[in-house]
């Protein structure tokens, strides 16, 4: 098969990750640019100089078959992943926050020479974004634990530990966001939740139709014989569309209470009163990278029938 040119944003816990797993494929697969903001920190863990750049143009001139979005800004991430599609560049992003910005227009892009694939952007190791796509049109709701640290911070915390301490573990154990408001916040949960609207019901939401509990907003403790969790729900319930991230007192029998650490679960109620139950890990460096690792595959597999 011919070897696909790679070009990557953002070199950070996930780009890491993905570097080293791409390498294992060297018949398949070749990363020729990344593009970050400060070469000199790579450079000094390391990463060949020449591979480096800050400039997009230099992208676009290694003329890539595959753009890699792991970079956790919208801009310029957005506009980036529009222009490599309209230059017929596959596109493979982890980045949620772009991917639900720019919403249906950004998947109208898309086509079979430039598809855009983003099955990292939401649960990390857990399928909840191939669970919408595949039944789409009989889900009646979807209720799900969408952010790894908020979980991981709710367990300890509820171990005794405080929120600045189980934010820092979270944060050391790479489940963060760079920015980690956006984790307790519940922005980044937002950004999913969106996703799983656009994929599962083909709704476009805006944030501000998200109504969402911070993590701060957590009590000492839980009510007793329950298990807190902050739990994202998207329901075509009642004919409209509703979503919202809320903490929540669960009885411990509920599967979503079962999660624990980084772990994330979610539940999908069809409209026929079936049930699916999925799991993974929800945040980290090799979840999130096995997920980036799955869509390269499958690009690289197009592109090996294509070529034969
Ligand atoms: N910061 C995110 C989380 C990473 O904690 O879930 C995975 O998207």
């Amino acid at each position: 098969p011919r070897k696909m040119r790679i070009v990557m944003m953002g070199l950070g816990i996930v780009g890491g990750g993905v570097w080293r797993r791409v390498a294992e494929h060297p018949d398949r697969f070749e990363i020729v640019r990344v593009m970050v903001r400060s070469p000199d920190k790579y450079i000094d863990q390391g990463y060949p100089e020449d591979v480096l750049t800050t400039d997009s143009s230099d992208l676009f001139a290694a003329k890539p078959d595959i753009f890699i979005d792991v970079s956790g800004p919208i801009d310029p991430a957005l506009q980036l992943t529009r222009d490599m599609l309209a230059k017929g560049v596959h596109v493979v992003s982890a980045n949620k926050q772009a991917i639900a910005t720019g919403g249906q227009s950004l998947l109208d892009q898309a086509s079979p020479g430039a598809q855009l694939l983003f099955s990292s952007a939401a649960g990390g190791g857990m399928p909840v974004l191939e669970m919408c796509i595949r039944e789409r049109g009989r889900i009646a709701r979807v209720e799900a634990l969408l952010n790894g640290t908020t979980n991981f911070m709710l367990g300890e915390m509820d171990r005794g530990m405080s929120y600045e301490n189980a934010l820092k573990l979270a944060q050391d154990r790479g489940y963060a966001e760079a920015d980690p408001t956006s984790d307790v916040d519940g922005h980044d949960a937002a950004a999913k939740i969106r996703l799983v609207s656009l994929l599962g019901f083909g709704e476009e939401l805006t944030p501000e139709q998200i109504a969402r509990d911070t993590l701060a907003q957590v009590g000492n403790k839980p009510e007793p014989g329950t298990v807190l969790k902050r739990v994202a729900r998207v329901s075509g319930d009642t004919g409209e569309l509703v979503a919202d991230l809320r903490l929540r007192a669960l009885s411990p029998n509920n599967f979503l209470a079962k999660a624990e650490g980084e772990d994330a679960h979610a539940v999908f109620d069809f409209t026929d009163g079936d049930r699916y139950v999925i799991r993974g890990k929800g945040a980290g460096r090799w979840p999130t990278t096995e997920s980036v690792m799955a869509d390269l595959y499958d690009l690289s597999n197009s592109n090996e029938n294509a070529s034969n």
